[in-house]
């Protein structure tokens, strides 16, 4: 594997590699998740780019940054023995050069759901996202239908930009008892990991939004939201002290 802690490094090998290229942009602290994104990638195309960016416009919580987890050593390892061509790990400076003054935004999706709760959250994400597009320039893009909202809006911005990429969706890869697999995950204390897969279970088997949300409070579980729309329900609560943990999941409903 190939690793470039240059953008420009990149920029300059990147005539050189065989494509199709398919990307998998991630923030590290791989898991089973991202993995599923990656062989998918492997399957689909000649070259397969991984990037680990942890990218801090996309936070609107200073200690959430400050408590993501890194694993790198770690993922290196998973990415080398999944068969990944080349990992991109830019830095802050290559990345926002600009100093963020130049920002992707959407008006509309991205202030509901997530949106309304995360002020910010998807200015960073399409900004970051559309930069990394553009240092790569993959044919194909894999996102996780786990952060459903970030799929739908990154698709739409590829539309709406004429991107000449195809965004791939995956779908959630959950742990045996439900839960979607997140990097957040690893900050699950021991009582909020076992309280964690009610929100599954909840969305799966409640029949109304308001009663998911009536027993997840019930249960300790701070909502932020849960709200059916486009033939989906969607959820976000936090839980856990020390850090408190923002876990999110969907599943499709029949309307
Ligand atoms: P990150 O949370 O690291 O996720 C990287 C990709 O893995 C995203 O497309 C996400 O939806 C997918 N993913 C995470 N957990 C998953 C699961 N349980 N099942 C399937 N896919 C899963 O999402 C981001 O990073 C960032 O916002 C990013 C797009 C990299 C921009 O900074």
């Amino acid at each position: 594997m190939k690793v470039f802690d240059s953008v420009s490094d990149y920029a300059n090998s990147r005539s050189g590699i065989e494509g199709p290229i398919g990307f998998v942009p991630t923030m590290g602290a791989l898991h089973s998740g991202h993995e599923s994104l990656i062989v998918r990638s492997i399957e689909e195309n000649q070259t397969t780019v991984v990037s680990i960016y942890v990218n801090p416009t996309q936070f609107d919580n200073e200690n959430d940054l400050a408590v993501y987890p890194e694993t790198l050593a770690q993922d290196q390892k998973t990415l080398e023995t999944l068969g990944v061509d080349v990992l991109v790990r830019p830095t802050y400076d290559q990345i926002y050069g600009d100093g963020f003054r130049y920002q992707v935004s959407e008006n509309l999706f991205s202030q509901e759901l997530c949106g309304a709760h995360r002020d910010g959250h998807f200015t960073g994400v399409l900004t970051v996202v559309m930069k990394l597009l553009n240092i790569v320039r993959p044919q194909k893009a894999y996102f996780g239908e786990k952060d459903y909202q970030q799929y739908q809006l990154i698709s739409d911005m590829a539309g709406a930009f004429f991107l000449d990429v195809e965004i791939v969706p995956c779908p959630i890869v959950r742990e045996s008892d439900g839960l979607a697999l997140s990097s957040r995950n690893l900050n699950l204390d021991r009582c909020a990991r076992a309280k964690a897969p009610l929100i599954h279970k909840l969305i799966t088997n409640t029949p109304s939004d308001l009663k998911v949300s009536e027993a997840l409070s019930k249960a300790g579980f701070d909502v932020d939201y849960v709200e059916t729309r486009h033939g989906r329900r969607f959820v976000a609560a936090k839980i856990g002290e020390n850090p408190v943990v923002r876990l999110i999941d969907n599943v499709p409903v029949a309307m």
